[in-house]
């Protein structure tokens, strides 16, 4: 059974480590990172963004998904479905279709309005018993259209959204979606700090897991990160694997093009890199 982020997140905080979310885009995704959640005996989020969702045929499909997997795969870790950096419809049509947790991004918003719409959401989600993650300060970079100016957040303004009742804060702190760039100039750990010490208990998410050193993964853990969001690193290794495999010839060979083989080392190499995100992030045998 799907649920809620919110204590999986509450337990992380208290005990300095983060859980991990991935993006999932298929069915091959969804499959590879809870066997590894399950291998690993890590609770984990599956994160879904709005362009995912479509593509995968609607949130529903989505749901449907993701509860037969739970079943049949014998999943006994923890699990959250959720909305990755979500409009105010976008949630509205998880919270139907069957999600367990939702992030409504609204950093693109003038602060007041960032308020008055997270606010609305908190009070549909408590009912509901899901979880919700905001977001203050636009991540860096590009995610499935969403395009953000990579601002750090104003801690101030953190303090705002998290005392509205929403169960985890997302905060620009440098980190950019997708890979960083040679001049990339690193997180601002005084950022963090600052956001921690004015919101207390909440967990902090970090946002572009992808390509962040190991030394300030430990640090952002340190300073009150619960979860961290990786995507694009998964899609790198993805793609990798089933270069090498078709440049070799495999799918010309036999059966290869058979798409259960063709797809297989993609799927080993997902595996492999959600793996070593959670032993990074230490929620391996957490659940
Ligand atoms: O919301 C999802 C993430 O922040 C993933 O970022 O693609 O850089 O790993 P990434
Ligand atoms: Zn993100």
């Amino acid at each position: 059974m799907l649920v809620s982020a919110k204590e999986m997140l509450q337990k992380a905080k208290a005990g300095h480590y983060a859980v991990g979310q991935f993006n999932i885009n298929n069915l091959e995704w969804t499959k590879a990172i809870l066997l590894t959640a399950e291998e690993c005996k890590s609770p984990v989020i599956l994160g879904v963004s709005e362009g995912a969702g479509k593509y995968m045929a609607g949130y529903k499909t989505v749901v449907g998904m993701v509860n037969g997997m739970l079943e049949e795969l014998k999943i006994t870790v923890p699990v959250a479905l959720h909305l990755d950096h979500g409009s105010y419809d976008g949630c509205m049509k998880c919270i139907e279709a069957g999600f367990s947790s939702i992030m409504f991004d609204g950093s693109h918003f003038p602060i007041e309005e960032n308020v008055e719409k997270t606010k609305e959401l908190v009070a549909i989600v408590n009912e509901k018993g899901m979880s919700l993650e905001a977001e203050v300060g636009a991540i860096g970079g590009e995610e499935d259209g969403v395009v953000g100016k990579g601002e750090c957040a104003d801690p101030e303004e953190c303090k705002r959204i998290a005392d509205l009742g929403i169960d985890f804060l997302a905060a620009g702190i440098g980190n950019i979606h997708g890979k960083y760039p040679a001049n990339w100039e690193g997180l601002s750990f005084e950022t963090l700090d600052a956001i921690q010490k004015l919101t207390g208990d909440m967990p902090l998410v970090l946002h572009g897991g992808t390509g962040i050193p190991a030394d300030m993964i430990k640090k952002a853990i340190s300073l009150g990160v619960a979860k961290i969001n990786v995507n694009t690193e998964c899609q790198l290794s993805f793609a990798a694997a089933t270069r090498e495999y078709v440049e070799a010839g495999k799918d010309l060979e036999g059966k290869g093009f058979d798409p259960r083989k063709l797809l297989k080392p993609g799927f080993d190499a997902i595996q492999a890199t959600v793996k070593e995100k959670m032993e990074l992030f230490g929620s391996v045998g957490k659940a």
